[in-house]
């Protein structure tokens, strides 16, 4: 164990380190997304086929299996909730999807504690070519609050030639306006590279393109993330898309690491299966606590690549934590099975140091090391976090 001085010295020269790499911009200060959000989103499971008896149904299942105690929020009603806009330019939602309103929704989700979600979109279509809100961002973002709404995401389809900053601003300050306190979740998928201006527009933003539920999409958008892990920050995340876990494309392996990688890069954690109809392992996976917790460690350094192994087969994947101690996936991106060592050195220890490891999925310590921790057999296309 280090001394306690050695210690605080150590955690603030990492941490200056890692915050001093980007080009820090101050975040949106509307109080939220203090850590990353976590909740349920529509799209990645139901797409377009949605409607109010669903979102209950999810919203009483998040409760009654556990979610909402370990972290779970927002519901989140993606595309195809809207109908029309009516004579004075308000929007209204879709009637037979949504017979009783959005208020009356909003106010169900409430009642269980939860935060209702909704979608739209900055160019004049969504994306599935519902009304979208450009030129109507003040009307719309007083309706929302009106019905009750706490998080916003706003797409960028037929946009055209609208330069993104300058057309997420409007909406961000028409939000900030209602009084009303709306998570901001900016969708231009990385086009606009937003890692450098969303922090000051919203609370988080896509990096990349859609993720589809599939191990090269979800190897896609993670390396996606590596060369931008420092301009992530409290109250402006880097989102690489919502969580598959559970909608079958891809093994319980897989999903578990994608979920690691996912906490620790301080992605928003918003799953996308049918919480009415799941098995145990997928509700173990998306309520793993010590997982979760370095999700959202209060620090919100986002986590990085620190080394890759084997032509990249295998790589180390780490984060600093609010307790001075680290978080690490090692990740076996081969076909076989692999042991891979973390060394002190890629998570800014010496090598002298001694260091209880435990296992965060297992939920066990495994032991006091000094240098480096060999973890045999990690199963291909999985990971072990630390
Ligand atoms: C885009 C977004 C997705 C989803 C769909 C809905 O593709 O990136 O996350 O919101 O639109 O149409």
């Amino acid at each position: 164990t280090m001394n306690l001085s050695h210690h605080i010295i150590l955690s603030v020269m990492i941490t200056l380190a890692l915050m001093s790499s980007g080009s820090k911009v101050i975040a949106l200060d509307n109080g939220l997304g203090l850590t990353p959000q976590m909740g349920w989103s529509t799209w990645n499971y139901f797409a377009c086929e949605i409607n109010e008896t669903i979102i209950m149904e999810i919203a009483n299942a998040l409760v009654s299996n556990g979610m909402k105690d370990v972290g779970y929020t927002y519901i989140n009603i993606d595309d195809c909730w809207q109908g029309e806009r009516n004579s004075t330019g308000h929007i209204t939602p879709d009637s037979e999807r949504f017979p009783h309103g959005m208020a009356y929704l909003a106010d169900y989700v409430h009642s269980l504690g939860l935060k209702l979600g909704i979608y739209t979109d900055a160019g004049v279509l969504t994306c599935q070519r519902r009304p979208g809100s450009f030129d109507h961002e003040e009307k719309d973002a007083q309706t929302y609050a009106s019905w009750g709404i706490d998080y916003l995401k706003e797409d960028w389809c037929y946009a055209y030639i609208e330069d993104p900053p300058k057309r997420y601003a409007i909406m961000s300050k028409a939000l900030n306006e209602t009084g009303r306190p709306i998570f901001f979740s900016l969708c231009d998928w990385g086009t606009d590279k937003p890692w450098k201006w969303g922090p000051t527009v919203g609370n988080s933003f896509r990096t990349t393109k859609d993720i589809a539920d599939n191990w090269d999409s979800f190897l896609f958008n993670l390396d996606h993330q590596i060369d931008i892990a420092s301009y992530s920050t409290i109250g402006g995340w880097n989102d690489p898309d919502m969580l598959e876990v559970g909608n079958g494309g891809m093994t319980n392996t897989e999903y578990t690491s994608q979920f690691s990688l996912w906490s620790l890069l301080n992605a928003p954690l918003i799953a996308g299966n049918d919480l009415r109809n799941m098995d145990q392992e997928t509700l173990s996976i998306l309520s793993a606590p010590e997982v979760i917790a370095i999700n959202q460690d209060p620090l919100g350094v986002q986590g990085k690549l620190v080394r890759s192994i084997n032509g990249g087969l295998a790589q180390v994947w780490a984060r600093p934590l609010a307790d001075g101690s680290r978080a690490v996936v090692l990740f076996n991106r081969d076909t076989s099975s692999a042991s891979i060592q973390l060394e002190w050195a890629d998570i800014w220890l010496m090598s002298g140091d001694q260091m209880t490891v435990r296992d965060l999925w297992e939920r066990q310590d495994l032991g006091v090391f000094t240098g480096s921790y060999l973890s045999l057999n990690i199963p291909s296309h999985g990971c072990v976090m630390l």
